[in-house]
């Protein structure tokens, strides 16, 4: 039985639920609730649109199974729902008591699986090699809601789910990588105990190689792994440095033909990882952060046209300059940050002209103007 098998039970029950609530005479009177339905169930499953694995769908999240349950509901067709209402009024009593007990019967065949059976499900599917592209894509999807929840991913760590998963980071499909990469991100998000583990598998540096991908979706999950993966984490970072993952942030901040969105990701990392030196003091500074080359693909980033990309690029700058390893000077004359600053300050003042960008424009504004005082006063202008 697949784990995406038990999901379609689950919505359907749902559904099912929902069409008996909608048929008021259906009711037990004694307040009991009569499941009926006139219809295959299947059929109302697909009928409704109920397909779980659409892209946006994941994509939104759901923080448990209880919340799955309930986006079924919401978006199950309405009139799909109200036809097989009117169906269940025709009934006799004698069949919609029939249909009651199948129901029950099935709703105890089922025991609702745990979130940690539906794992185990998915990871054994997983761990078979014969298992279909399709198949895979959707063990890989059932995870990624299931891993949500803290004490899942933690679940998943000790079963050696996440063993399986960081295996198919190199299978020849770009899609199970990308979904598998982004399983990893989600279960070590704020988790220390997952990235651990998933650093031990060795899975950050062939991350870091993703990054590089050719596919967009795949650069921009193995990315989000990345900065999941190392984020408050000490001995991450340390491995991120010696993995050389400072030149893959570089390469990408500074190459104009990549996705924005992996740009502003790369920005913010840099950022978030400066604003985590300065808060342990007691942490030797990674030698990034005095790398000319990589503080000059920062810098470059503030006068690139897009005000989301430049914010980011601002807030780095900001953390960047209040480090002891930070050296204003070649901030000034290797990488040019004062006339950056300059040409920013140019380019907000257009950008603030335009009614859809002004009130963005003015705060980017004010956090280029906070920048430029620091920096000042770090060259001992002040
Ligand atoms: C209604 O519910 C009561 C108690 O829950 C039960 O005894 C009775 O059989 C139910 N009637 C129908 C028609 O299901
Ligand atoms: C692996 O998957 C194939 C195809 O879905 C299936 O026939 C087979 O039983 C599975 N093997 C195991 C060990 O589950
Ligand atoms: C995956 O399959 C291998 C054998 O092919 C087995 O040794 C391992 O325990 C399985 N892992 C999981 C998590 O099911
Ligand atoms: C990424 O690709 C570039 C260009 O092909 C190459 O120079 C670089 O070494 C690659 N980086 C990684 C981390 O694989
Ligand atoms: C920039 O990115 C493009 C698209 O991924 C890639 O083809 C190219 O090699 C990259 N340029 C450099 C200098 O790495």
């Amino acid at each position: 039985m697949t784990a995406i098998y038990l999901f379609r039970c689950l919505l359907l029950l749902s559904v099912i639920a929902l069409v008996g609530r909608s048929s008021a005479e259906k009711v037990n009177s004694s307040g009991g609730m009569v499941w009926s339905t006139a219809r295959d169930e299947a059929e109302l499953v697909e009928d409704s649109g109920v397909v779980i694995g659409e892209q946006d769908q994941i994509d939104g999240g759901f923080s448990s199974l209880d919340g799955m349950l309930h986006w079924a509901i919401g978006h199950s067709d309405p009139a799909t729902l109200k036809e097989a209402a009117k169906d269940t009024q025709k009934m006799s009593m004698d069949e919609l008591q029939k249909r009651q007990l199948e129901l029950k019967e099935l709703v105890e065949k089922l025991k609702l699986p745990s979130d940690a059976q539906l794992m185990q499900i998915a990871v054994s599917d997983l761990n078979n090699s014969s298992l279909s592209l399709e198949d895979r894509h959707r063990a890989l999807q059932e995870l990624l809601i299931l891993v949500e929840p803290i004490d899942n991913a933690n679940d998943l760590s000790k079963s050696g789910g996440l063993k399986v998963v960081a295996g198919e980071l190199t299978h020849s499909d770009p899609d199970v990588r990308k979904l598998a990469a982004w399983v990893l991100g989600k279960a070590s998000q704020n988790n220390p105990f997952v990235q651990e583990q998933v650093l031990q598998l060795g899975a950050l540096t062939t991350l870091i190689k993703m990054v590089n991908s050719s596919s967009e979706e795949e650069a921009v999950k193995a990315l989000f792994a990345v900065s999941a993966l190392i984020r408050n984490n000490i001995a991450a970072q340390d491995m991120f440095y010696a993995a050389q993952g400072y030149i893959m942030l570089q390469d990408v901040m500074s190459n104009g033909s990549l996705d924005i969105k992996l740009r502003r990701k790369a920005v913010f990392l840099v950022g978030d990882l400066a604003e985590f030196q300065l808060q342990n003091t007691e942490k030797a500074e990674l030698p990034i952060f005095s790398d000319r080359l990589f503080l000059q693909s920062v810098v470059d980033l503030i006068v690139v046209l897009d005000l989301d990309l430049q914010e980011k690029a601002l807030e780095a700058i900001k953390n960047l300059l209040q480090l002891k390893s930070i050296e204003p000077l070649i901030l000034r004359d290797f990488c040019g940050l004062e006339g950056a600053l300059e040409r920013m300050k140019l380019q907000l003042k257009e950008s603030m002209a335009d009614e859809n960008m002004r009130d963005y424009a003015a705060d980017v504004e004010s956090l280029r103007a906070e920048v430029e005082l620091i920096f000042r006063g770090k060259l001992g202008l002040l």
